[in-house]
């Protein structure tokens, strides 16, 4: 069991409305260099592993705003979808993307899903993970509710990712204990990953991709890190990327700045005679 910003209960504070995640992805994809699209990856396994197509059941679990969910979506079209998130804000940003197509949204925690044992061809559980005190349950219940032969997909990142930033910080006198802090991603991450499958979830892929970023200035960065609940910034500066980037500017200057981050992809089968 791990505890840090973002396994507390004060996690569920970090996805109360929509707009600190959506400001966190997009000042991550405009710094994004080299990597392929997530969701897309997603669904190129999910093409590749499924036992038949279209799916009946997919389930994706800690749907977030719904990005991987609209891919699966479009490419899988499967006859029921589940959106399950533990956030009421993110299930209705998640409608509003999938908007046109069929599926149903159930607010739950992982920990304990909300549906019939082996019911999902396919559960997809992307960078949601590393939010679990406690992943290993969480993985029981996904291969519980997944059909024999079926599939989960799961999607981490590595625990170092982004460490660059640390550095950024400290050097700034913004937080000079930042890289001692225990990582975001300590609880399920690329190198824990197989080892948080149940018996009976074998393990048929395992793939990783390093994916770099440019923040092109203080202001960018400032963007990404003022929804980053791991620093511990000056009073003031917290959530607020104007000073911050004022901060980073006066020490660093005005500079572009670097990150990586290694993405994982794990595809589990459930065993057991196909139905
Ligand atoms: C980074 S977002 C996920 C992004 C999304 N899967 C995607 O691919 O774009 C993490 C999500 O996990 C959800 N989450 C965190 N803890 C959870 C829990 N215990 N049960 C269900 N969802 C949880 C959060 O509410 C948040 O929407």
């Amino acid at each position: 069991m791990t505890s840090h910003p973002f396994t507390q209960a004060t996690a569920r504070e970090l996805y109360r409305t929509e707009e600190r995640l959506a400001a966190r992805t997009s000042a991550l994809h405009r710094a994004k260099t080299h990597g392929r699209p997530v969701a897309d990856v997603i669904a190129d396994l999910a093409l590749e592993y499924l036992p038949a197509c279209p799916p009946d059941v997919v389930a994706d679990i800690g749907c977030g705003r719904g990005t991987t969910t609209r891919v699966l979506a479009e490419r899988l079209r499967p006859r029921c979808l589940l959106a399950i998130d533990a956030s009421a804000a993110m299930l209705a940003a998640t409608q509003v993307r999938l908007a046109g197509h069929h599926a149903s949204f159930l607010q739950a925690d992982f920990h304990a899903l909300p549906m019939r044992d082996a019911v999902c061809a396919v559960v997809v559980a992307a960078f949601c993970l590393y939010h679990a005190p406690d992943p290993r349950r969480v993985t029981t219940e996904i291969s519980r509710v997944i059909t024999p032969g079926g599939i989960a997909i799961m999607a981490t990142k590595s625990i170092d990712s982004y460490s660059e930033l640390d550095r950024i910080v400290a050097g700034a006198g913004l937080d000079t204990d930042a890289a001692a802090r225990e990582s975001l991603y300590g609880s399920a991450h690329s190198g824990n990953l197989p080892d948080l499958l149940p018996p009976g979830l074998g393990m048929a892929h395992l793939e990783h991709e390093e994916h770099r970023f440019t923040f092109r200035d203080p202001d960018h960065l400032a963007a990404y890190l003022a929804t980053t609940p791991k620093y511990r910034f000056p009073s003031g500066l917290t959530g607020d990327p104007v000073p911050l980037a004022a901060a980073l500017r006066a020490h660093w200057g005005d500079k572009p700045f670097c990150a990586t981050s290694t993405v994982t992809y794990l595809v589990a089968r459930r065993e057991g005679a196909i139905g």
